[in-house]
This record gives structure tokens, C-alpha cells and sequence, in this order.
């Protein structure tokens, strides 16, 4: 049976004393008063909002996506998603946790014949020049994804793509390119239109970071050959838990009560995600991305100045025992730290009894690698507890396709609660517009030739010219 545990007794102030952990009568003050939260969600939803949580039963996905995959990705290598933000994290996190380490380097017949997967999400011209000079055009599906049909870095990384395929296989381009957009709105539809492109739709009311159980994830998931109907399966079990248990015994809302009651009472204001799970590493990434967009805001409901929000990090562990863990362990005392485990693993490796005569070797031999991770996580939160650090543990059994689909569902329904205990709109991201225009007037986009002028005048104000250290090496 699939299983999700959340333990967290190391937040209470029995753990970490009462300057920096939480009393039962905090939690379950806090807790009780979510109920309500709970229910305004029920209603929202009753009226066609938070239309995330009602993706695991969407009608028509899962079939059309696996009827593209059957008829288009034959003789398919490369399935390489262009996207940004919410439109290439989700797909990154499903396809890493589901799919083996490595799999890119696989050969085809032990990648069950599916495709290798990228995703590009950056304009950084050495990587982007790399993929491109890597990949034979003829073999390669580009998954154009954004919901606005306008980011700029999706757009630049389609240009690239698309001349690509032109001078390999000049008319056919047409089928080596699907696009996941808005169903009406933006250029990217226009273009499907015009071109007659194969397409996926982003329901209009779901928000990029909040699409990864949209063809937005789907689509690579299931190029990749992951089971899709398993992914949202787990969702939907998920959303039926977190919609109906009461808060003490809801993951969600205990979760999003105890990172907001850490930020606002205790002054832990960073979330620092840690896997021991290399699987997860990029679920943990998705969800910085998911928790920051969401909850760092300017303006309560009321549109009052707040500014608000706990700054999400990730770590993994062990490897991060070797970088941040000093940090965690003696700087300040600002951090929550939540770490993701697997009860089993799906591969394990056996350490040989080599060099019995040296102890640095001898307590390894005949011991599983397993064995080891779960040591080191435990021998992390004891030294976290020892330096009064509060930490909790969510734990999976297993790293499936039901699993990550409840994991996630658990992540955005938590992000959802936080988004009312904070009193902010989790769904906008009015923080993200300045950075876009600057760039369109930088750029030299037409209609935006006296925000240069504007831009340029500010900054000089602000840094003039002169506060810079240059040296040669
Ligand atoms: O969550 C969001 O809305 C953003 O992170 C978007 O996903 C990101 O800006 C990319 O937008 P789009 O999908 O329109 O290209």
C-alpha cells in the first residue's frame, strides 16, 4: 500500500525547546482555526475556483496524450521540452523521480523504446547551442510549453529549435513540434492555427505552477513512458484526503500550519526543502519554485503593504551534509528544515567487506547503501535537534508514479492553505511583470523604446557608474 507519514514531532517545543519550537496548545489553536480555511476552499471550489485540485479526474487527457505518443513518437529519440518556470519544473520533477538515474544514458531497448528527455529551460547560449548541436533533428520532438503563448525564453529556445528542423527536414518541421498552450488565447495558439501544429491545451483556469497535472507534465511523463493514469490516480486520492479530513489529521493543513506558524512565530523564515532521495531532488526544486511564486507577496487581500512569504531552499542529502549542514546546524536560527524520505528504495547496493582490517572501511562492509542513507538523515536530525533546530520528516513508501501524483496534489493543496493563513492571492505573481518588461525593452521590442530610456535613468540613479571592481587574473 502506498503511504504518506508525516512526523513532526521535531517542531514542538518539547524537541527544540520553546524559543524555537511550537506548543501543543500553538498547533493546535492554529489547526483548529484552519478548519474554516478548509471550508472556504470547499466553497471556492464549489464555484469553479482552485480548479488544480479537480485535474486528477479531467476528462479526454490521458487518452488524447496516449494517442499522440503511439502515433507521432515512433522513431522518436529526443522528446525535449522548451518551457520556463511552471511550464518545465513539474515536467523535470515527474520524469526524475519516475524514471531510472541516468535514463538519458540508457540505450533505446532498456528505455523500453520511449525517447531520452530534456528540458530546456534557460537561454544560456552554451547550453542551448549544446542540446541543439547534439540532437539529430530528424529524430526529435520539440515540446514547445507555455500557457501564455509569450514567454520570452520559450519563444527564443522555439526559434532555435524550429530553424533547426527547417534545414534538416525543411515542410516537415510540422511533426516534430507539439505546443501546450492557453486553448484560445496568445501567440502560440495563433501559431498552431497558421501552421496547422499538433497541439495540448492548459486549462485556462489553472496557473503555471499549478499545471504539472496538465499535459504540461503529463505529455513528457508519458513520451517518457511513465503511467499517467497512476500519477494522477495518486492525486486524486490526495485531493479526496486533504478535502474531507479534519485539519488535525489533514497533511496539508498540518504542513502549511506549521511552516507558516515557523515563519510567523518562531522567525524561521527559511524552508529548507532536503530529500534523501536523489529521486526527489528535482520534486523539491518544482516546489521552491511553487511555494516562493505563490506566497512571496507585496499585498494582503485587503491590499495592504505586508510583504510577506518564507524563502524555500533545497538541500539533499547527504550531499548537502558536506555544504549547507554547518550553516543549518550553527547560523542563525532562521530555518525550518523538511525532509523527504523513502521507506524503500527501488535498487539497493551492497557494500563488499573489503579492507577488513581498517576501521575507515570495516563498519561498511556487508552493510546496505540504504542502510547508510537512512543513517546519515537520522544522524542529521539528531544533530539539528542537538543545536535545537526544528525539522519534520515526510515519508513515502516508495518512489511511484501513485506516490509523486500524491505528493504533489500534498504540496499545491499545502501551498493553497499557506496562501490563506498568509492572507495573500497564492495565485498570482505580479513580482515576476517588471523583470519581463525590462527585458522586452532591453530587447528592443517594439512599444517599449521609452521604458529603456525610463529603465536606464533609474538604475544610473540608483548604481551610478564607477561602483565596480574589475582585475585581471
Ligand atoms: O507559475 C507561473 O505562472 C510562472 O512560473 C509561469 O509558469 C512562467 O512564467 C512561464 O509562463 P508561461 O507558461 O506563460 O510561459
Amino acid at each position: 500500500m502506498a503511504t504518506v507519514t508525516i512526523d513532526y514531532k521535531n517542531v514542538t517545543s518539547n524537541a527544540v525547546g520553546p524559543e524555537h519550537g511550537l506548543t501543543e496548545q500553538e498547533l493546535s489553536v492554529r489547526l483548529k482555526r484552519s478548519g474554516r480555511l478548509l471550508e472556504e476552499m470547499a466553497s471556492e471550489r464549489a464555484t469553479g475556483g482552485l480548479a488544480f485540485l479537480d485535474l486528477p479526474r479531467q476528462e479526454g487527457t490521458v487518452e488524447a496524450i496516449g494517442r499522440f505518443v503511439e502515433r507521432k513518437l515512433d522513431g522518436i529519440e529526443n522528446f525535449v521540452v522548451l518551457g520556463i518556470g511552471g511550464s518545465a519544473l513539474g515536467a523535470k520533477a515527474v520524469y526524475s523521480a519516475l524514471l531510472p538515474p541516468f535514463y538519458n544514458l540508457l540505450p533505446k531497448k532498456k528505455r523500453g523504446k520511449s525517447p531520452r528527455v530534456f528540458v530546456l529551460d534557460n537561454v544560456d547560449p552554451e547550453e542551448t547551442g549544446a542540446l541543439m548541436n547534439l540532437l539529430s533533428p530528424k529524430e526529435t520532438m520539440f515540446n514547445v510549453v507555455t500557457k501564455s503563448g509569450e514567454t520570452t525564453e520559450t519563444l527564443a529556445a522555439m526559434l532555435s529549435a524550429v530553424e533547426l528542423l527547417k534545414k534538416a527536414v525543411g515542410d516537415r518541421w510540422r511533426d516534430h513540434v507539439v505546443l501546450t498552450t492557453d486553448p484560445e488565447k496568445g501567440f502560440l495558439r495563433q501559431l498552431a492555427r497558421r501552421e496547422n501544429l499538433a497541439t495540448f491545451d492548459v486549462p485556462p483556469r489553472v496557473g503555471g505552477r499549478f499545471s504539472v497535472l496538465t499535459p504540461v507534465g503529463l505529455l513528457p511523463a508519458a513520451a517518457a513512458g511513465i503511467n499517467i493514469k497512476e500519477v494522477l490516480a495518486g492525486a486524486g486520492a490526495m485531493d479526496s484526503l486533504c478535502s474531507s479530513a479534519a485539519p488535525a489529521e489533514n497533511p496539508a493543513c498540518v504542513c502549511a500550519v506549521i511552516n507558516y506558524l515557523m515563519d510567523t512565530a518562531k522567525h524561521k523564515n527559511v524552508l529548507a526543502t532536503m530529500p534523501y532521495a536523489y529521486a526527489l531532488k528535482d520534486l523539491a526544486e518544482w516546489f521552491r519554485q511553487l511555494w516562493a511564486e505563490s506566497l512571496g507577496k507585496k499585498l494582503s487581500l485587503e491590499k495592504k503593504v505586508v510583504n510577506v512569504g518564507s524563502t524555500p531552499v533545497t538541500a539533499v542529502g547527504a550531499t548537502d551534509q558536506h555544504s549547507q549542514l554547518q550553516l543549518f546546524n550553527e547560523g542563525p536560527h532562521d530555518k525550518l528544515i523538511v525532509f523527504l524520505e523513502v521507506e524503500s528504495f527501488r535498487n539497493e547496493v551492497n557494500l563488499p567487506a573489503l579492507f577488513p582490517e581498517d576501521e575507515n572501511t570495516a563498519f561498511l562492509g556487508g552493510k546496505k547503501l540504504s542502510h547508510l542513507i537512512r543513517s546519515e538523515k537520522r544522524g542529521t536530525e539528531l544533530s539539528l535537534l542537538e543545536s535545537r533546530r526544528p525539522n519534520y520528516t515526510i515519508m513515502f513508501s516508495e518512489v511511484s508514479p501513485r506516490i509523486v501524483g500524491a505528493f504533489i496534489m500534498l504540496f499545491e493543496f499545502m501551498t493553497a492553505v499557506a496562501g490563506k493563513l498568509y492572507n495573500v492571492n497564492t495565485f498570482d505573481q505580479p513580482g515576476v511583470a517588471e523583470s519581463k518588461v525590462a527585458t522586452f525593452a532591453l530587447m528592443g521590442r517594439k512599444g517599449y523604446e521609452s521604458r529603456t530610456e525610463d529603465m536606464l535613468a533609474k538604475v544610473n540613479g540608483v548604481a551610478p557608474e564607477g561602483n565596480t571592481v574589475r582585475c585581471e587574473v
